[in-house]
């Protein structure tokens, strides 16, 4: 592994965080329906007190609440929290000035000065990495953010952002992606090595697989909305995997969930799973702080190889 630098060393101490899409999102979250602003307020006071204290937003969820949200949780609270959030490429944000302008109103939101990590949400067809990484440097030389990542970035497109950052004297911090024991990609083709390779912190999103890798959804059961389509055929060939994950859950005295997200870190990246309220959020949190054997971790691995993520997140 390539030395990690002073400025992103900080992320690879984070073993756990807590994803912040489910606050305000309607449309794949059912926002307002089963769970509350309370909720999400129990979700990140739960998080904090067990020792969870790096939250991922973006400009997008919930169309700026979860920004908003987690502004107001962070003016109540006296904890220290590492804040990451996103800029979204419209297509009509296509030169490097959008960055900062974004990042200010984020930040507006957000209640604070600064954040710790400013991510590029996903790749764009008209704006190259090169010239969003001049507007990412921009934020950095403002002070806007600590640190710089992407996300969605295949490693042909992560290694553009991380040559133009070097360019400029910067480490390019994450890059995050979608990586759960049932959408291996990144493992497969090479990112995951690469990011070890090159210092930079693999972020990992939708560790839990939206739910599916909870034990609570089945093909009898499947999750309710977009994501019972979706899962459709994820569903079918879950069975045994939750069985695995049961015995070795068995094994540590831990649940589906805490097993699913330990061998994310078990592989060497950072998962963020999206909590809903406290009980979820306490659960999460004990996924972090312990390791299952190596054994475990091939058992996880062999059950699991066959899936092929439903979603590619291109070079
Ligand atoms: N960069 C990107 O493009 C991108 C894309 C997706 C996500 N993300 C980030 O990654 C974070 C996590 O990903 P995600 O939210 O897609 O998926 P996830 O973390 O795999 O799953 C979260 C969902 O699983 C269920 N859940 C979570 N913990 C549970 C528990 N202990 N017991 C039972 N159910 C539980 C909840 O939904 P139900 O209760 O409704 O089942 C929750 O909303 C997001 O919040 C966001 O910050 C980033």
């Amino acid at each position: 592994m390539n030395e990690v630098s002073n400025e992103t060393r900080f992320l690879h101490a984070v073993e756990m965080g807590l994803g912040a899409w489910q606050w305000g999102d309607r449309i794949i979250w059912s926002y307002g329906q089963g769970y509350s602003d309370t909720d999400i307020r129990e979700a990140f006071d739960s998080s904090l007190d067990l020792g969870i204290r790096f939250i991922d937003t973006a400009e997008v969820y919930g169309t700026g609440r979860s920004e908003r949200m987690l502004g107001q949780f962070l003016k109540e609270t006296d904890q220290p929290v590492l804040v990451a959030t996103k800029f979204f490429p419209y297509p009509w944000r296509f030169g490097k000035g959008f960055i900062p302008r974004a990042l200010k109103a984020s930040l507006e939101r957000l209640g604070t000065e600064s954040v710790d990590l400013y991510q590029i949400h996903w790749p764009s067809p008209i704006f190259s990495p090169e010239a969003m990484m001049e507007g990412m440097a921009e934020c950095v030389k403002q002070g806007l953010t600590r640190t710089v990542g992407v996300s969605n970035f295949g490693h042909k497109r992560m290694l553009r952002a991380y040559s133009a950052l070097a360019q400029q004297g910067i480490p390019l911090a994450s890059n995050q992606v979608h990586y759960s024991l049932l959408s291996r990609e990144v493992e497969k083709n090479g990112t995951l090595a690469r990011c070890k390779e090159l210092g930079i912190r693999l972020i990992a999103y939708s560790p839990l697989e939206q739910g599916l890798l909870t034990g609570k959804y089945s093909p009898q059961n499947p999750p309710p909305g977009v994501r019972g389509s979706r899962y459709a055929d994820f569903l079918k060939k879950l069975p045994p995997v939750i069985k695995t994950l049961q015995e070795i859950a068995q094994n540590h005295g831990k649940t589906v969930s805490q097993v699913a997200l330990n061998w994310v870190i078990c592989k060497g990246a950072l998962p963020i799973p999206g909590a809903k309220n406290a009980r979820q959020a306490q659960e999460n949190a004990g996924g972090a702080g312990w390791r299952m054997t190596g054994d475990e971790v091939a058992k996880l691995d062999e059950v699991t190889d066959t899936f092929r993520p439903y979603s590619n997140s291109g070079d």
